[in-house]
């Protein structure tokens, strides 16, 4: 059958994983989470007190980072590893979480980053989620999405994850925390988030899950019968 490539880009816990996660398990493609792999390399840099303001430390550092998926079958999707090291549950705390989107606006860690996921995307068969997949790493994606929903329904959505290992977290924390992101992840200079062109938008404020996977499905067959 046609294998495609699919592209799905938006803000912060807009849901944009579980869409790809679940796009990728029904169509039996491989699932791609690009923001685990910026959040492994900033958990590297603050491991390792990597000056971001220093180009010949950032090259070195990046020099001592293997990323790598794993297949998780407990979970039914890949775990991220940071030099064969399992990195998939520190890489969602907050020290990670609350520095990524600046790690994430240096030229060389988007180098790095963006040459490995085009290799993963050669075969195509593939669902891939971040902020600039249709715009810099797939701009010739099939199917590319752009997830959007209200900041209330996420802050609430990324309140009931995060409140389960912190149980102190506030809302007005969360609400911050992606309101940061969001801006510098718009405004950075390289590739920021951007919705490509040729980009469809789904707005899951009101959508469930199925509800959203079902649209979502129904592209994605359009796109792998052209
Ligand atoms: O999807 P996420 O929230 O796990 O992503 C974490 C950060 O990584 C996000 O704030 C910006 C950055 N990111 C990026 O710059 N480009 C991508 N393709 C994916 C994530």
């Amino acid at each position: 059958m046609n294998k495609i490539i699919i592209a799905i880009d938006g803000f912060s816990s807009c849901g944009k994983s579980t869409l790809a996660k679940q796009l990728a398990n029904t169509l039996n493609y491989v699932f791609v989470d690009t923001g685990a792999m910026y959040r492994a390399i900033t958990l590297y840099f603050l491991r390792n007190n990597i000056n971001t303001n220093n180009s010949l430390q950032i090259n070195e550092a990046l020099k001592q980072i293997q990323l790598s998926f794993k297949f998780n079958a407990d979970k039914g999707f890949s775990d991220m590893y940071l030099n064969n090291e399992n990195v998939e549950t520190i890489i969602r705390d907050l020290p990670v979480t609350q520095n990524v989107s600046s790690v994430s606006t240096l030229k060389e860690v988007r180098e790095f980053a963006v040459l490995q996921q085009q290799q993963m995307g050669k075969q195509k068969g593939i669902v891939m989620d971040g902020r600039d997949i249709g715009t810099t790493v797939f701009p010739q994606a099939e199917l590319k999405i752009f997830v959007t929903a209200n900041i209330d329904v996420r802050v609430e959505r990324r309140y009931k994850e995060l409140v389960l290992t912190n149980p102190t977290i506030t809302k007005e924390a969360i609400k911050q925390n992606l309101l940061e992101r969001d801006n510098i992840d718009s405004n950075r200079a390289i590739s920021p988030l951007k919705k490509a062109d040729d980009a469809i938008v789904l707005d899951n404020s009101l959508l469930t899950r199925e509800e959203q996977l079902a649209i979502a499905l129904n592209w994605a067959k359009e796109k792998i019968g052209e």
